[in-house]
Order: structure tokens, then sequence, then C-alpha cells
């Protein structure tokens, strides 16, 4: 218990050493934007490029066309991110070094096709498995977010999101900008995940990560991922993973293998509801269905053992639901507030303006669209449509 207080603590004082350092450093314009109405399309240069990843294929061949030319970037990343994450992690290349010298031992525990799929991202890039395994566990962590599920007038049902990532993890006093956030988006891409040269799922990925944090399982559901901050914090669950305690799953594994396995809306909501894991999380997830009883879009907020709420779109707003990083039922860190301005920029699109477009107008309005940002995805779940977009946040900017 002494523990979870500690990391709790740690983590306070993180963000009060950030805060005031920003005081008497950052350039934090005080000031809210009007919800904008001309961001879409972006230029073409933001768009995200595809990879299809064959899952017929062995689990170690699988990423290779993906990862073979990005080990250098991988390793930069993972430099970054430890060199600013040592507070946190107690020292993270203890923990690399820990899976290196455990080397097959410790594979053995990682759960399949996973295992394999680690296997075969090390040895095309040339990285340590240790290396590529923390790679895969630290989107656990740190990655703050908005999601919004709507429906338009017609019925048909929109899921979009912002992933924002690396929130602690470097200031350029000079560039005025996060180190780590700008180190992964030259990553972010879509991954269509085929069998029998079908698509089966799609997702926005980080090359070299093979968990799901966003993605559209066609006709069928929407799934993203937003982290949730909490005393029962993820740190901790994966000291105790490592540690030998594996009751509990990886989220980006369990999503992935919801988007594998699940066949509609209910079935994915009873497995992210349900399935212990290591950190707790929000779940947002939309289905096919607006008419008759239930409209499908909820937001499930998790602790590491199970959901302990589960809030759905006709008691949200009835058109929309959206989820920042906060539990629904209290009030966002005044700090941290993206909640408020992404409402009121909903208020102002309308249900007549939800569209690809209008969303991503939503998603791009600041502090929605911030520092941390790395990329807007946009999907319907009809038609199958996924497509995601680089985001840059022109200053003034505020970092998170
Ligand atoms: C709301 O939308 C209208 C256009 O419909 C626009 O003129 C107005 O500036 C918007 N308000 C805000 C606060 O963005
Ligand atoms: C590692 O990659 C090489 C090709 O670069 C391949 O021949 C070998 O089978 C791979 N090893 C494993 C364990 O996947
Ligand atoms: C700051 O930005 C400039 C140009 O955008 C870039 O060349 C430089 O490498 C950046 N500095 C750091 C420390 O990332
Ligand atoms: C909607 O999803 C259900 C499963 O939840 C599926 O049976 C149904 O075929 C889907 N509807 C369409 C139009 O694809």
């Amino acid at each position: 218990m002494s523990n979870v207080w500690l990391g709790h603590k740690m983590l306070r004082s993180l963000v009060f050493v950030f805060v005031f350092f920003c005081l008497t450093n950052c350039q934090i314009p005080p000031f809210v934007e009007e919800c904008v109405d001309n961001a879409y399309p972006p230029p073409e240069s933001h768009k995200v490029p595809t990879y299809v990843v064959n899952l017929d294929l062995p689990p170690a061949q699988r990423w290779t066309h993906v990862v073979k030319d990005r080990g250098p970037q991988i390793k930069k990343l993972l430099d970054e991110f430890k060199s600013f994450s040592s507070d946190i992690f107690n020292g993270s290349q203890a923990v690399i070094n820990f899976i290196d010298k455990e080397g097959p031992a410790f594979d053995q525990t990682l759960p399949q096709p996973f295992a394999d799929e680690m296997r075969g991202i090390a040895n095309a890039t040339g990285l340590k498995l240790g290396e590529v395994v923390f790679f895969n566990v630290f989107y656990e962590f740190f990655t703050v977010c908005t999601s919004i599920v709507a429906r338009d007038v017609q019925g048909s049902l929109y899921h979009a999101r912002n992933l924002d990532f690396g929130l602690f993890l470097g200031w350029d006093i000079k560039n005025n900008t996060w180190s780590v956030t700008e180190l992964l988006r030259p990553m972010v891409i879509i991954v269509d995940f085929q069998k029998g040269g079908e698509t089966v799922f799609k997702s926005v990925n980080f090359a070299g990560y093979i968990g799901i944090l966003t993605a559209i399982k066609p006709k069928l559901f929407t799934l993203t991922m937003n982290e949730r901050f909490s005393k029962d914090g993820g740190y901790i669950g994966l000291m105790e993973w490592i540690l030998g305690e594996r009751s509990g799953q990886w989220m980006g594994f369990l999503t992935r293998q919801v988007m594998e396995t699940a066949t509609g809306y209910l079935e994915a909501k009873v497995l992210v509801t349900n399935k212990e894991m290591l950190a707790p999380a929000y779940f947002i997830l939309g289905g096919n269905k607006t008419s008759g009883l239930y409209k499908q879009g909820c937001v499930i907020t998790r602790a590491r053992e199970r959901a302990i709420d589960v809030w759905d779109m006709e008691s949200a707003n009835g058109w929309y639901i959206l989820e920042t990083n906060y539990d629904h039922w209290s009030t966002p860190l005044f700090l941290d507030d993206r909640r408020t301005p992404a409402h009121h920029c909903m208020g102002n699109m309308t249900q007549q303006g939800v569209s690809i477009k209008g969303l991503h107008n939503v998603l791009s309005s600041r502090p929605v669209l911030n520092k941390l940002t790395t990329y807007t995805a946009l999907m319907q779940v009809d038609s199958g449509h996924l497509e995601a977009w680089l985001q840059y946040c022109p200053e003034p900017c505020i970092p998170w």
C-alpha cells in the first residue's frame, strides 16, 4: 500500500514542480480560443500513411516491413523517454536490463502472439527485446487525450480522438515543444490488420507498438483508450508484473484481442469492462446502432480490476459522449481542462455539424489541441472509414 501512495505522491509532486517551472519559464497564454471551423482538410503532408499487417503470417514476421528502417528512431525515443522518466520508473534502464538478462525465461511469460511479434521487431530493428518490450508498455502511461463518439442527424455514428502524449517528458525551452511528442509524430502510422486479404480491423499506431489505442472494426464498433490517472497508478502494476505477479493484462494487448475477436459492440463492451489490467484507463466505445432503445456509445471508467462506471451516450448528452482524462462525475484539474472547451465547441458545432470535418475542427481547437497532441483520428463505423492527421499546435499554444 505504501508503494501506491508513494507513486501517487511522486506524480503529484512532479505536477507541482512542472507547474512551478512553467510559471517562471513557459509562456502559457491565458486564453481559450474560439472554436475553429477551417482546420479541415489539413495539408496533405500531415496525412498519416497506411501499412498492411498480415495476421496470416507467423507473428515474428508480421511487422518487419513496418519497422525495419526505424530502429534508430525507436532507440532515440527510448533514450529520450528514459532520461526523463527515471524519477517515475525509478530507473527504467534497470527494467530493460532485467528483461534482457531474464531473456527467454521472461519471454515465456509474455502472452502470445505478442511475445513473438516483439521478438520479430527486435530482430528487424536490431534493438534488444527488453527495449521493444519497454517501448510497448510505456503508452499505458502519460497518454493524455480527448475522445468523442457522436451521432449525426441521420443516426450514423462517428468516433474521433486526439492522442496527446509526452507529458513531463522533456520540455524544450528553445522550441517550446515536448521532446518525446516531437519524436513520436514521425512514427504515427495507420495499420490495416488483414486476414485472407481482407481487413479485420484498422488502427492508428506508433511504429513498433503492437497494442491498440485507437481502432475501428468496420461496420461493427470503434474503440479508443485514454489514460486514467489514479493513485492505483499503472507503474505500480508494471512493477508487480515484472516482479512476477501476472494476473493483470497489458491494456494494449487486451484492446488488440478485443479488436481481433469481438463480433460486436456488446461483446467488446463486456471484454473491456471485466478483464483485469495492469493500469487504470478509460475505454471509449462506439457501436453501429443508434436507433431503438440503446444508442451504442459509452465511456467505461476502469480501475485495474474492473470497471467502476459505465456511462452511456443517452445519459451523457444524447447525441454525443466525450472523455478526456478525468472521471466524468468529477471536475477536471483546473490546469488541464480540455473538457469544457471541447463541450463548448461540440455545442457550437451542433448535431447538424457532426461529420469528419466537424469533429476534426473541434479537435483542432485549442486547448483541445495542445503541444502534446501527436495526431487526430476520425472514424465512421458503417463505412469502415478511418483517417488520421498529424497535429502541430500553432503558437500561441498551451503545453498540455
Ligand atoms: C460559434 O459558431 C458561430 C458560427 O455558427 C461562430 O460565428 C461563433 O464565433 C462560434 N462561437 C465560438 C465561441 O466559437
Ligand atoms: C531474424 O531476421 C533474419 C533476417 O533478417 C531471419 O533470417 C531470421 O530468421 C530472424 N530470426 C528470428 C528468430 O525471427
Ligand atoms: C528545435 O527546432 C529546430 C527547427 O524547428 C530544430 O532544428 C532543432 O533540432 C530543435 N531543437 C531541439 C532540441 O529539438
Ligand atoms: C451491427 O453490429 C452487429 C453486432 O453487434 C451485427 O450483427 C450487425 O450485422 C451490424 N450491422 C451492420 C449494418 O453491419
